[in-house]
């Protein structure tokens, strides 16, 4: 039997006010689908819709400072997004400076702390320079980690992490029995963060793409069909509303 997933219809914009009390999710990630449909659906071009979804992060940046989340991991480029047409790509690697250009000042005074995850190394040269000045000039906050997934690929992180752990056992650092999730958790670069609690995903599709795979194993799932640029502070607080409906049991009951 297909198991039908109710999407939360955005026509229902009536504000509902969260529970700041009620528990919220510590980490929340978010992978930041239908830029492309937004720009197209307007017969703009679709470096218009990246440019939309901009100013959707620092909305929600905003909203989960406000909040008070530890740790908002966003997933802004894949390790499979260099298969799109190039100009789309230098389009989409430019974002981090003009995003940072404009709001890291803001990104400052928020006491937020900018990270990333990925393999930086190979991002282009001005996009790491971008990304790592606000980085450096985040470092001493203590407040939300902003994280940006960036030429991330969850399984390509987890083929690092055995790779380690083969070398470490070589070098007989470890043993094969010291092989453990902590073991393995440790050597993912999400290593200083708690799991996420929520996962949300825009658009309307019902997938992972390969986004912290191990990390979610118990995480709360929102699907919703909002364009990531029409997501905002109204649609985030209705995800968290409906996160904090939701019973965890970790497997128990
Ligand atoms: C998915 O929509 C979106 C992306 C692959 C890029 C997301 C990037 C940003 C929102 C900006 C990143 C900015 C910073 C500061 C790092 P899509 O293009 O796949 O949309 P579609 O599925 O409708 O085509």
């Amino acid at each position: 039997m297909a198991i039908r997933i109710p999407f939360l219809k955005s026509k229902n914009r009536k504000r509902s006010t969260i529970q700041t009390n009620e528990s919220l999710p510590g980490h929340v990630a978010i992978i930041m689908d239908g830029n492309g449909r937004w720009a197209k659906k307007r017969g703009l071009p679709r470096a218009a819709g990246h440019k939309e979804g901009m100013k959707t992060i620092k909305k929600i940046v905003k909203k989960a400072v406000e909040l008070k989340l530890n740790v908002l991991t966003l997933y802004a480029f894949s390790t499979e997004n260099w298969k799109r047409p190039k100009s789309e790509v230098d389009y989409i690697m430019k974002l981090p400076s003009e995003f940072l250009d404009t709001y890291l000042q803001e990104l400052i005074d928020n006491n937020v702390q900018v990270r990333t995850i990925g393999d930086f190394s190979a991002l282009p040269v001005h996009t790491q320079k971008a990304v790592q000045t606000s980085i450096d000039e985040t470092a001493q906050n203590d407040g939300l980690i902003l994280n940006f997934a960036l030429n991330y690929g969850s399984r390509n992180e987890i083929v690092g992490a055995v790779k380690d752990i083969v070398h470490d056992i070589e070098q007989q650092q470890m043993s094969k029995d010291d092989i453990n999730e902590e073991a393995i958790s440790e050597r993912l670069y999400t290593k200083d963060y708690e799991d996420p609690d929520l996962l949300i995903r825009t658009s309307g599709e019902i997938r992972i793409s390969n986004f912290l795979l191990w990390q979610i194993a118990y995480a709360e799932f929102y699907f919703t069909e909002v364009l990531w640029p029409d997501f905002d502070e109204i649609e985030f607080e209705k995800s968290l509303i409906d996160y904090q409906n939701r019973k965890r049991r970790y497997g128990g009951i």
